[in-house]
């Protein structure tokens, strides 16, 4: 496993959550665009808390599945039961059971994986004909919008981006989503962009963008991309009740596979 953002970091519960909390509606909106609904079979892979399997759970009802797979399943095994289950694997290195899904789900897993298209493909493979792969991830496109301009925010994200040059995360996987998905060989492909307003909060700061700075922030100022005084700035900003920025875009993209497609048989 390839994984840059430690599991084990004091934090990480909560960052997913907030990180989470903030893209779940647009994942549910999606979900029941495609139609997801009481008697489904879904997985989402590299499910973290389990938000959106919850939000999968809800659907299908106690008549479908939805089967929940992360390499680490601490925040998931308390989700089990009823329509869900939860599986411990590493998605690069263990093949998904074929032809079995209504829906494969992944959001913030490929950005993370130099195997993103194999994995794209074994979700192909794991939906029956018709059935839809659903993928989001994040491109840093919009990150460096920030309204009144700083320059500490311009060097905390561009150190981020200096330290993700020399690992596996992709820090423009949202806009390869879609021609990978044709590439697996998925018609009907589609995508929606969300850039979120992010608006500084003298009470709360942003939790979401400012904990994934401090899940970094050793390894920034281990490497020497940015100095305290920067990642202290970078802080200040999102409490000063001003500054805004947008934040990565966040790319969610579908296919289906085709309807006649036999490759499983
Ligand atoms: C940033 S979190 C996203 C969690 C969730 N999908 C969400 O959007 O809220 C990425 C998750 O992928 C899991 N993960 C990373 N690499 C993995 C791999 N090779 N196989 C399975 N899970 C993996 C991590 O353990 C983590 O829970």
């Amino acid at each position: 496993m390839t994984y840059i953002l430690d599991p084990a970091w004091h934090a990480e519960h909560a960052r997913l959550e907030n990180l989470a909390g903030l893209y779940d509606p647009g994942t549910a909106a999606i979900c029941d665009q495609l139609g997801v609904t009481a008697g489904w079979r879904c997985a989402d892979l590299g499910a973290g808390t389990g938000t959106v399997v919850k939000i999968l759970a809800d659907r299908v009802g106690p008549e479908g599945e939805v089967l929940a797979i992360d390499a680490d399943t601490r925040f998931l095994e308390p989700l089990a039961g009823g329509p869900i289950s939860v599986l411990a694997a590493d998605v690069t290195s263990e093949p998904l059971p074929a032809d079995r899904f209504d829906l494969a789900h992944a959001r913030l897993l490929l950005e993370h994986l130099p195997a993103a298209e194999a994995v794209i493909e074994s979700m192909a493979r794991a939906v029956r004909p018709g059935g839809w792969v659903f993928v989001e991830d994040l491109d840093w496109t919009t990150a460096l919008a920030v309204d009144p301009p700083s320059e500490a925010h311009e060097r905390v994200i561009r150190a981020c981006h200096e330290l993700f040059t020399g690992t596996p995360y992709d820090p423009s996987c949202g806009r390869k989503l879609p021609r990978r998905l044709r590439r697996a060989g998925l018609t009907d492909i589609s995508a929606r962009t969300t850039a979120l307003y992010l608006s500084s909060d003298p009470a709360r700061g942003l939790p979401g963008w400012e904990m994934l700075v401090d899940q970094l922030a050793p390894r920034l100022l281990g490497l020497g991309l940015v100095g305290q005084a920067d990642l202290d700035a970078f802080h200040r900003l999102w409490h000063d009740g001003d500054s805004i920025c947008f934040g990565p875009l966040m790319v969610s993209a579908w296919g289906r596979r085709p309807p006649d497609d036999r490759r499983g048989e």
